[in-house]
């Protein structure tokens, strides 16, 4: 009954796309648990990127059923336009499941987190302004519509009468400027219509799909995005996304129990990210930034923004295995820190004079922190053609060992670049296949 979960150590972009399509060969099932459209995965294969911010990515091996849990928010406009590109482009797009259970994110729910960040000003979040936030507040007021209402337009038409008056106040409060389509009543419900029409084969009980496989003994692959840093209790709040990405949202956005789970992969890059504002300890401004943010492409896939670099923080990172209960780790774009004289790694804060060895998740606290830093030296050879560790530079395999020490988990898997190819395993025994 194999279960693993895939879940982001960091603040979300560790190539956990990368993770997904590397072990999506021995699963039967790619299950998305948390977050919507404000994920973006870029997988490479040969020649060809592809770039999914809703459909599992999974959808790209023909053995595979990509699910969309009830814990995710789906703006079907979005998933619509991906099954489209998808299908363009000859990937076969019928086998995706969405659950009923999942939440819609409507465009009133766009306008309103963009009127917000606006509103807030310098205090903004910094959201991907894909409406993640307002979906996640309408689902726990229960105001929300939900995918099955796309089933039953006539129902969802009397939903939409009931939130709206609510959202057209809450627009006009918050200064929002053109969002008078995104609370029309009657050009809402021909969406919803045309939505309910296209995904009515898609939409199922995928809680009931997940259980039946695991009781039929299949490998199911539990899909995080975003990353624990970012993660609504567990994060630097306010500075988070609205949802649990940590491993335990895959137990109540998944459909799949805490003791059904066997395995937590968790994700991380050799050196850190983050997007949007907050807190960010390691923050490199420098020239050397400047240059992993090049060599890596740190540009959001959702938002082409540029993601903030530094060096990797153990702090949090010993605090994510902690939460997540990893149990392996795979390492991302280890390459690109070729050429880089000194790496540091931070292992402790020092707080208002005191050192500090736990990770805060207090937005407040954090601002204070300063990084204690231990050094490594660098490595100039070019690593993506390594396929062993040893075929890894001494200086670079220390570094692997540093991380692995402080984290307290193994890591098995080391990627060196996009291709699928690109990765090196390590003491790694994969789980028996699944119902294929
Ligand atoms: P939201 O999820 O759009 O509400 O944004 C909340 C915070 O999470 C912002 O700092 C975003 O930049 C960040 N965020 C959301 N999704 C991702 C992601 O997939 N990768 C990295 N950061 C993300």
């Amino acid at each position: 009954m194999p279960a693993s979960v895939i879940v982001g150590l960091q603040w979300g972009d560790e190539g956990k796309g990368k993770t997904t399509d590397f072990l999506a060969e021995q699963v039967s099932t790619v299950v998305r648990y948390q977050g919507g459209d404000n994920a973006g995965h870029t997988i490479v294969i040969g020649d060809d990127t592809f770039k999914l911010h809703l459909v599992p990515s999974g959808v790209l091996y023909p053995h595979i059923t990509p699910v969309i849990g009830p814990g995710v928010v789906v703006n079907p406009a979005t998933l619509l336009r991906e099954l489209d590109q998808l299908a363009g482009r000859g990937i076969e797009t019928g086998k995706v499941r969405i659950s009923h259970a999942a939440h819609l994110i409507l465009p009133y729910h766009v306008a309103l987190d963009r009127a917000r960040e606006e509103h807030l000003g310098g205090a903004r979040v910094g959201t991907t302004q894909r409406g993640i936030g307002p979906a996640y507040e309408d689902r726990s007021a229960r105001l929300g519509l939900r995918v099955e209402d796309l089933l039953d337009p006539e129902s969802a038409a009397r939903r939409l009468e009931r939130v709206l008056p609510e959202k057209r106040a809450l627009l006009a409060a918050l200064g929002a400027r053109e969002y008078e389509e995104a609370v029309d009543a009657a050009s809402l419900a021909g969406l919803v219509a045309g939505w309910g029409e296209r995904l009515r084969p898609h939409i199922v009980d995928t809680t009931d799909l997940v259980q039946r496989a695991l009781a039929r003994g299949e490998h199911l692959l539990f899909e995080g995005a975003q990353g624990t840093l970012l993660d609504l209790g567990y994060g630097s709040y306010p500075f988070v996304t609205s949802s649990h990405p940590v491993a335990g949202g895959a137990t109540v956005g998944g459909g799949v129990a805490p003791l059904q789970i066997d395995e937590v992969m968790g994700v991380m890059k050799a050196y850190a990210t983050r997007v949007g504002s907050g807190p960010f300890v390691t923050e490199l401004t420098d020239s050397i930034g400047e240059r992993i943010a090049v060599t890596g492409h740190e540009v959001g896939t959702t938002t082409g923004r540029r993601r903030r670099v530094g060096w990797n923080d153990a702090v949090p990172l010993r605090f994510a295995v902690e939460v997540n209960g990893v149990s392996s780790i795979m390492l991302n774009k280890i390459d690109v820190l070729s050429g880089i004289p000194e790496i540091l790694l931070c292992v402790a804060y020092e707080i208002d004079g005191r050192r500090v060895d736990r990770w805060p998740a207090s937005g407040a606290e954090l601002a204070r922190a300063k990084p204690i830093y231990e050094h490594f030296d660098g490595w100039e050879e070019n690593l993506t053609t390594a396929r062993k560790m040893d075929e890894l530079p001494e200086a670079a395999r220390r570094y692997v060992t540093a991380l692995e020490e402080v984290a307290g988990a193994p890591i098995v898997l080391l990627s060196v670049g996009p291709e699928r190819t690109q990765t090196i395993e390590r003491a790694w025994r994969p789980l028996r296949r699944g119902g294929r």
